[in-house]
Parts: C-alpha cells; structure tokens; sequence
C-alpha cells in the first residue's frame, strides 16, 4: 500500500507550506514520505524548471512549455514516484498534469497558441503511464489573497502576468477538478492551520496503514 498525492492549484495557493507541513505529519505518523514539487525534482527536471520559469529567459510557445513541463513530469514519474510507490512510501508532490491542461489549454498567456486539451491529456498519461495520481487537491484561493501572499517574493515568468489571467487559472482549475476523477477542492483561505486541518482531514482517510 502507498499514496501519491498531488497538491496542486494558482500560484501562491500554498502548495509548498503545505506539503512541507503535511511531510512532517505523516512522518510524525510513522510514513516513509518523497517531497517532490513539479517540474523539478530530478537533475533534468530542476534544469527544465529554471528554463521554463526563469524571468529573463526567451519567451515561449504554450506547446513548446507543454512539452518542457512533460519532459519533467515523465522522468520525476519514472525515477522518483514510481519507485518510492514500489516500496510503500507516501509521495506528496506539488503540481501535475492538472496544471498542464489548465496553464497550457485553458488559460495560456497566449491566447491564439492554446494547446488542445486532448492531446495534454494524452501527454499527461504518457508521462504518469500507469503510476497516476491516488488523489489531487486543489487548494482554493482568492487571487488577490494570493497576490498579497506572495509580495515579499520576486514573481517568476508565469506569476507576473496580470490579474485577469489568474483568475482564469482559478477557474480552470476549479472547473477541470469537477470533471477529473480522484480531484478534491480545500479551501486554502485562512491561516496554515486552518489550511492544514482542512487538508488532513482529505488526506487522514487515504494513508496507508504505517510500516
Ligand atoms: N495560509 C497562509 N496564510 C498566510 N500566508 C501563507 C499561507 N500559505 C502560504 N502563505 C505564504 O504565501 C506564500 C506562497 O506560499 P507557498 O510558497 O506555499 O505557495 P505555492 O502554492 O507553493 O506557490 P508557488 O505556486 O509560487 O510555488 C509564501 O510566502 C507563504 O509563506
Ligand atoms: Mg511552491
């Protein structure tokens, strides 16, 4: 038995704070426990997130993104998850496919270059194969309380962009978690407390029996 759980959602939503904090947790609990965030995670996927995040990097196409992010993807699937599920340990994982269909079909920057959601969806299966995950959280939030979280912090290439495009974020992952199967929507309003009961409370009922 094992559990690959995926945090996912707008930026600023979170999913860091809270997957640090629910490692703890279930580590506390007696679970083995892989931290990954998305892209990233192995040395090809760190290498790919500074080239698909970095400000001053070249601009690209929303398919040109969506093939770098499921380049990352596969090989964290392929080396890091499905090896740790193998041996019983709990992935807590930050991002998915989900954000894929929602960054680079629903809402790209660029408008007129969107990707068709069926064919992110077949890359999103040909990067996970079979190791899918067991449950995605979409933690919900406000984009002005996002924005206002994140102040302190120099915006990455996608946060920069302006409001109305992280609203529309918001409401393709919002729609998309009412379609896809094992997707559930927490409140991620309130305190790291707050945000955190919520999220145990989902995720209490999915863990494994400990080793
Ligand atoms: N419940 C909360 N209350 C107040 N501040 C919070 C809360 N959750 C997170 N923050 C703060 O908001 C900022 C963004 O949080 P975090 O990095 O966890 O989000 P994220 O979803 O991982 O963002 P990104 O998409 O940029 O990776 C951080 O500075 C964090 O400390
Ligand atoms: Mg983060």
């Amino acid at each position: 038995m094992s559990l690959y759980l995926v945090l996912d959602g707008v930026d600023g939503c979170g999913k860091s704070s809270q997957a640090s904090l629910l490692t703890a947790w279930a580590i506390d609990r007696g679970h083995e426990v892989v931290h990954l965030r998305e892209p990233g995670s192995t040395p090809l996927g760190e290498a790919l997130r500074r080239l698909l995040l970095d400000r001053d990097g070249a601009a690209m196409s929303p398919l040109t993104e969506a093939l770098l992010f499921t380049a990352a993807r596969a090989e964290m699937v392929r080396e890091l998850v499905a090896p740790a599920l193998a041996k019983g340990k709990v992935v807590i994982a930050e991002r998915c496919f989900l954000s894929t269909l929602v960054y680079q079909g629903i809402a790209p920057a660029d408008e007129s270059a969107r990707v068709p959601l069926p064919l992110l969806r077949e890359l999103g299966r040909r990067a996970h194969g079979i190791t899918m995950p067991d449950r995605i959280v979409v933690l919900d939030l406000d984009v002005d309380v996002a924005r206002a979280r994140r102040a302190h912090q120099n915006p990455d290439r996608i946060e920069a962009r302006e409001r109305g495009y992280h609203q529309r974020v918001r409401e393709g992952f919002l729609g998309l978690a009412r379609e896809e199967a094992h997707c559930t929507v927490v409140d991620a309003s309130g305190s790291h407390e707050d945000v955190q009961r919520r999220l145990r409370a989902v995720v209490e009922p999915l863990l494994p029996r400990p080793r």
